[in-house]
């Protein structure tokens, strides 16, 4: 059976009066801006801004685990304002992202800088991808699946977008669901335990995976419902599921379908678009594995990694050459969301602890690599207390030696000829200003220290 995305493509929407569809139920509030009807006629609506610019790089760290703090790790890594990550032992080493969120950032936050805009994007029918990127334990499933009490990004992506269709009065919408893994460069549907091994394929419209089980959601508890059933079946599936779910890329997507509310709208233009919500493996290194097995998996992990890292790197850079799509399942099967006019997120979680510092650099790296924003000169001045109490002990000293050669000048020096009653007054007088601004900066420095201990 043919799957419902090739029947509902590009203006043959195969929607009948049986489809489920959305009828606006509440006023619309703080989306009216964003999604205003309007923005789907616009002329320019969909279009996506430079190539550049539709990628954002950001880095999110997260706090010192319980068990590391124990352990007595310290800080390796920190985020110095809020694009720039910094090392602290070299403090020449600094890279700059779109957004670096701090450990107490909430995933809410996370979600209104890196996300909200490829949401609503997707919902006005242009693709979005969003990444968790990061080695095992940084908090990438903390940041896509996040918990009850903290609702990570595709929770939040799926309250949005059914946010945003009650608020779109003049469009009704279709949206359907896949959920799938790829593990050791294989397929697997999560919502369809018996879709083991997919092929990917290719049509006019782009990739698509061959059999994927495709469900029609109608509400956000709907949706997470069958990403629960998914995540149970990878559970059930593997014998060791940390392992499992640190060696494979988990893909959420989440298929939109809109077209004017009317009630005769042959002709009318059906807008179709993806969001991937992507929870990738453990970026970590495989150099240490010393069985088959694990060096095979961390073989494909890092091929994958090391080709979306390309990938993107090519869309960030906007150069029309070759971009290496084929050489991963999972850059080929996001091939259609990621070429083109799609707004891609890459958010690199990392642990700020010292004994992942090299992993954490990596990453930093791979982010860099992705998208290579340069550190503003200004930004990249430490003013810091450290340096401001430097640039006051130099003053001090400086004003100290001018004091000692103004008092030499008057007490030692051989009497000059026009070295006149008034003169002496006048040298005595700056002799008094130099102590008095001497001693306020002392004071001011004093005082710095006492107001930050
Ligand atoms: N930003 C964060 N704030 C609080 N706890 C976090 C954060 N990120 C991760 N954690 C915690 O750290 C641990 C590892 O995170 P997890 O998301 O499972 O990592 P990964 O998926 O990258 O292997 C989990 O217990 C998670 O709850
Ligand atoms: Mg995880």
């Amino acid at each position: 059976m043919a799957s419902p995305r090739r029947n509902a493509s590009h203006g043959e929407a195969a929607r009948s009066d049986s489809s489920p569809t959305y009828t606006p139920a509440t006023p619309r509030s703080r989306f009216a801006a964003e999604f205003s009807p309007e923005a789907f006629d616009e002329p320019g609506a969909g279009e996506a801004p430079s190539a550049k610019e539709s990628v954002t790089a950001t880095v999110r760290f997260r706090p010192l685990s319980s068990r590391e703090i124990r352990q007595g790790e310290e800080i390796a890594w920190y985020a110095d304002g809020e694009t720039i990550v910094r090392s602290e032992h070299n403090p020449n080493i600094a890279y700059a992202y779109d957004r670096v969120f701090g450990p107490t950032t909430t995933t809410q936050q996370v979600y209104d800088v890196a996300a909200q805009h490829v949401v609503g994007g997707a919902m006005q029918g242009i693709n979005g991808t969003i990444f968790a990127y990061g080695v095992t334990s940084s908090g990438k499933t903390h940041t896509m699946h996040g918990d009850q009490r903290s609702p990570g990004i595709i929770p939040l992506a799926v309250k949005d977008a059914f946010g945003i269709i009650q608020e779109t009065l003049n469009r009704e919408f279709l949206l359907r669901v896949s959920y799938l893994e790829i593990y050791n460069e294989v397929v697997n549907d999560l919502l369809n335990p018996a879709g083991k091994n997919l092929r990917i394929r290719e049509d006019l419209q782009g990739t698509f995976v061959e059999g994927i089980k495709e469900e029609v959601v109608l509400s956000p508890t709907h949706v997470l419902s069958l990403i629960a059933a998914g995540e149970e079946h990878r559970h059930i599936g593997s014998t060791n599921f940390n392992l499992l779910s640190s060696r494979s890329h988990t893909i959420f997507t989440l298929t939109v379908e809109s077209s004017p509310f009317c009630e005769s709208n042959e002709g009318e233009t059906v807008t179709f678009s993806q969001l991937n919500l992507i929870d990738l493996a453990g970026s970590e290194s495989s150099r240490a594995e010393t069985t088959g097995a694990r060096r095979k998996e961390g073989s494909y992990i890092n091929k994958s990694l090391l080709t979306l890292g390309t990938v993107i790197s090519k869309l960030t850079d906007g150069k029309a050459t070759h971009v290496p799509f084929r050489n991963s399942k999972l850059t080929r099967l996001l091939q259609s969301s990621l070429s083109g006019q799609g707004r891609v997120s890459l958010i690199c979680t990392v642990t700020p602890a010292s004994s992942n510092s090299e992993e954490t650099h990596n990453t930093l790296k791979f982010a860099h690599r992705s998208k290579h924003i340069e550190i503003q000169a200004l930004q990249n001045k430490i003013i810091d207390e450290k340096s401001l109490i430097k640039k006051y002990q130099s003053e001090i000293r400086q004003l100290r030696e001018e004091l000692e050669q103004l008092k030499r000048g008057i007490f030692t020096a051989t009497p000059l000829k026009d070295v006149t009653e008034d003169n002496i007054i006048l040298w005595k007088q700056k002799v008094i200003l130099f102590l008095l601004s001497h001693l306020m900066l002392y004071g001011f420095v004093v005082f710095h220290f006492i107001y930050h201990a």
